[in-house]
């Protein structure tokens, strides 16, 4: 339970770096929190410093969820007093605090991004495959739409049914943990439902933009 905790407390402090945010000043001198969608995501460091910043962005805040998701189950996995079962739910948490890092990140007065990249980061940390899959349906789903929340939304929505599906022996309470995790990513997108639900959505788009 020590390990599980301390691996949360430094999985949430890692995962809490903002990079999007970093790198927009430092490389655009913008601030995203203050412009486009104010979000410090991959979808508005396009959007408002251009693909540079954006693939950067994308690329660590990705990693940072890899690192510490196979970090922390090399170190969990390791520890053999603790049956099958509650080793998931240590992996779980750890990818909970992964997440609410970047969400809640605490050098951003606990507000912060809203986990998409950092999310298929933990998958990819914590099963390959299941990443793969929330990728594939992500990227035909933003193809189509041209709403990126749209991709990240339905995804998200999905971790439960795909880790129940891919992922064997789960059990319920392993599952509810990974549920809460694709929920959260869902309620982080409340503002982009109600734009899409109003029709003021912006659609993937390159270069400068306000949003409302
Ligand atoms: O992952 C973030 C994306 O789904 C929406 O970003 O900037 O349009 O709110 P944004």
């Amino acid at each position: 339970v020590y390990a599980t905790l301390g691996l949360m407390l430094v999985s949430y402090l890692i995962c809490g770096i903002p990079f999007g945010k970093i790198l927009a000043k430092a490389m655009s001198h913008k601030d995203l929190q203050h412009e486009g969608s104010g979000n410090i995501g991959t979808t508005n460091a396009l959007r408002v410093a251009g693909p540079k910043v954006a693939a950067l962005t994308l690329a660590c805040d990705l990693l940072k969820g890899t690192i510490c998701m196979r970090a922390a189950m090399t170190v969990l996995w390791g520890i053999a007093w603790a049956p099958e079962v509650s080793v998931q739910l240590m992996v779980a948490f750890v990818a909970l605090a992964c997440l609410y890092g970047h969400i809640f990140s605490p050098y951003l007065h606990f507000h912060g991004g809203k986990g998409i990249a950092t999310g298929v980061g933990i998958l990819f940390g914590f099963f390959w495959p299941l990443a793969l899959i929330h990728l594939a349906i992500f990227i035909v789903l933003v193809a189509i739409t041209r709403y990126v929340s749209v991709g990240s939304i339905v995804t998200a929505a999905l971790v439960p049914l795909t880790v129940s599906i891919l992922v064997p022996y789960l059990s319920p309470a392993v599952i509810a943990v990974w549920a809460l995790l694709g929920w959260t990513v869902v309620w982080a997108h409340r503002a982009n439902i109600a734009r899409l639900r109003a029709g003021t959505e912006s659609k993937l788009s390159f270069g400068s933009k306000k949003e409302g």
